[in-house]
């Protein structure tokens, strides 16, 4: 008889139980960047090459404020990714209607600051409307283009991007003037629905990504992966910084995988 048979282990006690099941969670919610894969480096697996989707229009902006979006999403786990604090300057690339950037307002106060970029000047009137409304004034819409988001350089403490990086049609320039945006020690926040499991499939094929095709892009363009978060419904949520002294790809130089 061997000893696991003789000495069963004695049932936990309830609290080291919950205790246990608590670090748990934790750990599958941050899911830790497994070496075998290259997570985090430069030698992430090589996807196939996408195609940028179409550009959401401004007719199918009344998606963007929907009743329950706010269960469905759980916007306030990508605020707590974000690690906001009052006074900081934020921009949201592709903010759409604001339904984050009014979030972000909220949150930095009087002293903050969110630029809330987009390219259908249609959206950013949407915008401006909604928060009139809720009476959130630090919010700076910015009219930018397919390939310069239009922000102050080394400025930006964290750069919030929700179910837009996919439709960029200029994705390696777009990444360069991200890069050169951020204030030291800034962060940008990337939120895409999965492609690999269907906690997305109601949403168009090309408008989700896989880890691997972020990473495909963002890596060789200077970004470091500092976190990976798995514990919105339905999207991947990663941290990026840019690594000092490195060079972000300029227009014509494509990362691998890129479109
Ligand atoms: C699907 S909507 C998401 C809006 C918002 N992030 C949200 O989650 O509510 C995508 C938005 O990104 C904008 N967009 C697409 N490409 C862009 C670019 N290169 N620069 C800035 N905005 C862009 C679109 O105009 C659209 O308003």
């Amino acid at each position: 008889m061997g000893d696991s048979e003789t000495f069963p282990a004695p049932p936990a006690r309830p609290f080291l139980r919950s205790l246990a099941t608590a670090f748990a969670l934790l750990a599958v919610a941050c899911a830790p960047l497994p070496a075998a894969r290259g997570e985090g480096d430069s030698q992430a697996a090589k996807p196939e090459p996408r195609k940028p989707a179409n550009v959401m229009g401004f007719e199918g902006a009344a998606w963007l404020e929907r009743e329950g979006r706010d269960e469905a999403e759980k916007p306030e786990v990508v605020l707590a990714a974000m690690e906001l604090s009052p006074g900081m300057t934020v921009a949201e690339i592709g903010a759409g209607t604001g339904y984050f950037s009014r979030k972000i307002g909220k949150v930095l106060g009087p002293k903050g600051k969110v630029y809330a970029v987009d390219i259908q000047p249609k959206m950013l009137d949407l915008l401006k409307e909604y928060a009139a409304k809720e009476g959130v004034s630090n919010i700076v819409p910015v009219v930018g283009t397919e390939t310069d988001p239009k922000l102050p350089e080394g400025s930006v403490d964290r750069i919030l991007m929700v179910d837009v990086y996919h439709e960029f049609q200029k994705p390696q320039e777009m990444l360069a003037r991200i890069a050169r945006a951020l204030a030291p020690g800034g962060r940008v926040i990337l939120v895409e629905y999965r492609a690999e499991d269907d906690s997305a499939k109601h949403i168009l094929a090309d408008h989700r990504m896989s880890v691997d095709q972020v990473l495909a892009e963002w890596l060789p363009a200077g970004f470091q992966l500092l976190r990976r978060q798995e514990s919105l419904p339905s999207q991947h949520l990663f941290v990026f910084a840019f690594r000092r002294g490195a060079r972000a790809p300029g227009a014509g130089e494509k990362p691998p995988g890129a479109p």
